[in-house]
């Protein structure tokens, strides 16, 4: 059963109240309603891939209500100052270098070490972060491959039954998704979207790269590469070969286990800090095998993880 809370006093307090619960709540911004959850939670962060059934951990964007509250995660650069002071609050997204002991999931970050934020304008987004006090993940409250939604219907239409709430603040204004920077040292452009790429130009007063989503596209792999083991890697393992470290699930009982009852959200809140586990077990030159991991749910973004990081490497 999914909530439709009202745009008031008593709907804001009850969904700050759901997300320290660490339950889903679905909220407007200026752009596209986000799928919130606390950043912090690794299983909140994990209900959210599930919720949106995605096939990968793309990492999330981080919602704060202030500069301020942002350079608690984030290490603030320059030019991201700049572009910030200009452009915050509203559809503005800075990919930052995560601070050490920010407290924020592997998850949202897909264990990157930078973290995108985002200060949202809507004054619903605002209040709710404000009452809530710790930062929101929330990629757009779509489910996987369909189109974002601008209005608490369409949120309902993809994910009613698999989110706790909508808060229903009418239609998003921008209806575009925010523009996402990498600021410091060079400036690049990661996705466009409601900032245009000429008014980011104009405050810094020089040229921003295309990058990303932007040029030439940045496959899932290239990604990977950042957050990959320092193991070697071998998946749907069910016995470890000599020198092995394993990792089990379920009935695979293993060294350390993503789920020993065998629960894939569970598993998939647990699986970057296993990752780094595993590989401090396995040490210099170590193998990490895998148990077999269910294809479906969020046993796909699982499957998907551990086939990249047992690709061969770059
Ligand atoms: O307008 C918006 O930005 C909406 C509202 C809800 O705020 N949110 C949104 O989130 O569009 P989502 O999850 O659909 O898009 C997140 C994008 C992804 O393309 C992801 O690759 C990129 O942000 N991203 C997140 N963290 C990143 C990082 N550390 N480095 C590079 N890209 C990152
Ligand atoms: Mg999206």
């Amino acid at each position: 059963m999914t909530v439709t809370l009202a745009p008031d006093d008593i709907g804001i307090a009850a969904a700050a109240r759901l997300l320290g619960q660490g339950m889903l709540v679905a909220f407007p911004t200026e752009t596209v309603y986000g799928l919130g959850g606390d950043a912090r939670s690794d299983p909140a962060v994990a209900r959210i891939y599930a919720a949106k059934g995605r096939p990968g951990f793309n990492p999330l964007i981080v919602h704060l209500p202030d500069l301020a509250a942002v350079e608690v995660i984030a290490e603030v650069g320059p030019k991201a100052r700049a572009l910030a002071a200009a452009f915050w609050p509203g559809p503005l997204t800075l990919v930052l270098p995560l601070r050490a002991g920010a407290g924020v999931s592997p998850l949202v970050t897909a264990g990157l070490e930078t973290v995108a934020v985002r200060v949202p304008a809507h004054p619903l987004a605002q209040r709710l972060l404000r009452e809530f006090g710790g930062p929101v993940a929330a990629p757009s409250a779509n489910p996987s491959g369909r189109v974002s939604p601008t209005q608490a219907a369409h949120v309902l239409e993809g994910l009613s039954g698999r989110i706790a709430a909508v808060l229903d603040g009418g239609a998003c204004a921008v209806g575009l998704e925010s523009t996402i920077v990498a600021a410091d040292p060079h400036p690049v452009l990661l996705r466009p979207g409601g900032v245009p790429v000429e008014a980011l130009e104009a405050v810094l007063g020089e040229p921003v790269a295309l990058g990303g989503d932007a040029g030439k596209p940045t496959s899932p792999g290239q990604l990977a590469s950042h957050y990959a083991p320092e193991a070697g890697v071998r998946p749907d393992a069910v016995n470890a070969l000599p020198g092995e470290v394993l990792v089990g699930f379920g009935p695979v009982q293993g060294d350390i286990s993503l789920s020993p009852s065998g629960d894939l959200v569970e598993a998939a809140s647990r699986l970057f800090h296993i990752l780094r586990e595993a590989d401090r077990l396995a040490g210099p030159g170590g193998r990490i095998a895998f148990a077999p991991v269910p294809e479906e749910g969020l046993g796909r973004a699982i499957n998907d993880r551990l086939r990249r990081a047992a690709a061969p490497r770059a």
